[in-house]
C-alpha cells in the first residue's frame, strides 16, 4: 500500500541536540517558526511521538502564517498521553496510533470521548509502533503529505526505517551540551557507506540560523 509523502522537520543546536532533557526548549528562530508553520500548512497532517506531547504539550496548529490547519497524529503505544493535552482541545482531526495488546482500553475510551480517533497496530521488533502499519492507517485517515516533527525517538525511527522523503533541519547557533537530547538515536548503521544521507541539498540563511533541506537517499 502506498504511504504518505513524509517530510521530517526539526531544529537542532550546532552540537546536534533538539532540546534540553525533559524541558520544553524553544530552539527555533522566529523565521524558523514561520517556516515550520508554512510546512504544517502545506501538509495534510503533523505527527509527533508521545514524548513530545508530554514534554512540549504542543497544539500542532498553524498560527504564524495563514493557511490550512493540518490533521494531527500522535504515536503512543499505551495511549498514555494526557487527554488534557492542548492537542486535544479541538480533537476532531486528531488520530492517536497505539499498539494492539498494549494500549490501555480505559485511555482508548477517554480519547474517543474527547473526539480523537484511535487506531491500534502491531508493535515492531523494538517494541514500539510498527511504522509501516502506522503509515497505512495514516493514509486511510486521509493523509497524503505527512510532516514529522519529532521528537528524537520518532525522527530516528523514521530515518532508520527509511520511511522519509525529505528532511528540513534548522541549525541553530547554540550549544546544548550533554544535557541536550541528541537529535538522532540508533540508526542501525555500521559502515559509513550505509549512513543515510541527503541529496539535492539546499542551504538557506534564516535570521542567525542555517536551514538545510534535502531528499533522503535510499
Ligand atoms: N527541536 C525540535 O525541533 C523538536 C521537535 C519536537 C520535539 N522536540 C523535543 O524532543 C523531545 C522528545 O523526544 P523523545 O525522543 O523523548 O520523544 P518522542 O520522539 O516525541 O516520542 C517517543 C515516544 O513515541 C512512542 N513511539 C511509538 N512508536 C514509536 C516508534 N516507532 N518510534 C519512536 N517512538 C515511538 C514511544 O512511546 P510509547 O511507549 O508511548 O509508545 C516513544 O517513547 C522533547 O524534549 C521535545 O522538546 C524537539
Amino acid at each position: 500500500m502506498a504511504r504518505p509523502e513524509v517530510t521530517l522537520i526539526y531544529a537542532q543546536s550546532i552540537d546536534g541536540r533538539i532540546a534540553l532533557l525533559g524541558k520544553r526548549t524553544q530552539l527555533s528562530s522566529h523565521s524558523g517558526l514561520v517556516l515550520a508553520h508554512r510546512c504544517r500548512a502545506e501538509s495534510d497532517a503533523v505527527l509527533v511521538g508521545s514524548g513530545t506531547v508530554k514534554i512540549d504539550n504542543p497544539q500542532l496548529s498553524v498560527r504564524f502564517v495563514s493557511g490550512n490547519q493540518p490533521k494531527r497524529v500522535i504515536l503512543s503505544s499505551r495511549l498514555d498521553v494526557p487527554v488534557s493535552s492542548r492537542v486535544f482541545e479541538n480533537a476532531s482531526g486528531v488520530l492517536v496510533v497505539g499498539t494492539k495488546g498494549i494500549a490501555d482500553t480505559t485511555r482508548l475510551r477517554e480519547l474517543e470521548k474527547v473526539g480523537a480517533e484511535v487506531k491500534l497496530v502491531n508493535s515492531s521488533a523494538k517494541s514500539t509502533i510498527e511504522l509501516s502499519e502506522a503509515l497505512e492507517v495514516i493514509t486511510n485517515f486521509g493523509v497524503r503529505k505527512l510532516l514529522v516533527e519529532g521528537g528524537a525517538r520518532v525522527l530516528s525511527s523514521f530515518i532508520r526505517e527509511r520511511l522519509v522523503d525529505r528532511v528540513v533541519v534548522e541549525l541553530v547557533p547554540v550549544f546544548l551540551g550533554e544535557t541536550g537530547v541528541a537529535s538522532m538515536g540508533d540508526l542501525a548503521v555500521e559502515n559509513f557507506v550505509d549512513c543515510p544521507s541527503l541529496k539535492d541539498v539546499e542551504v538557506e540563511r534564516l535570521d542567525s540560523s542555517v536551514v538545510i533541506r534535502g531528499r533522503l537517499s535510499s
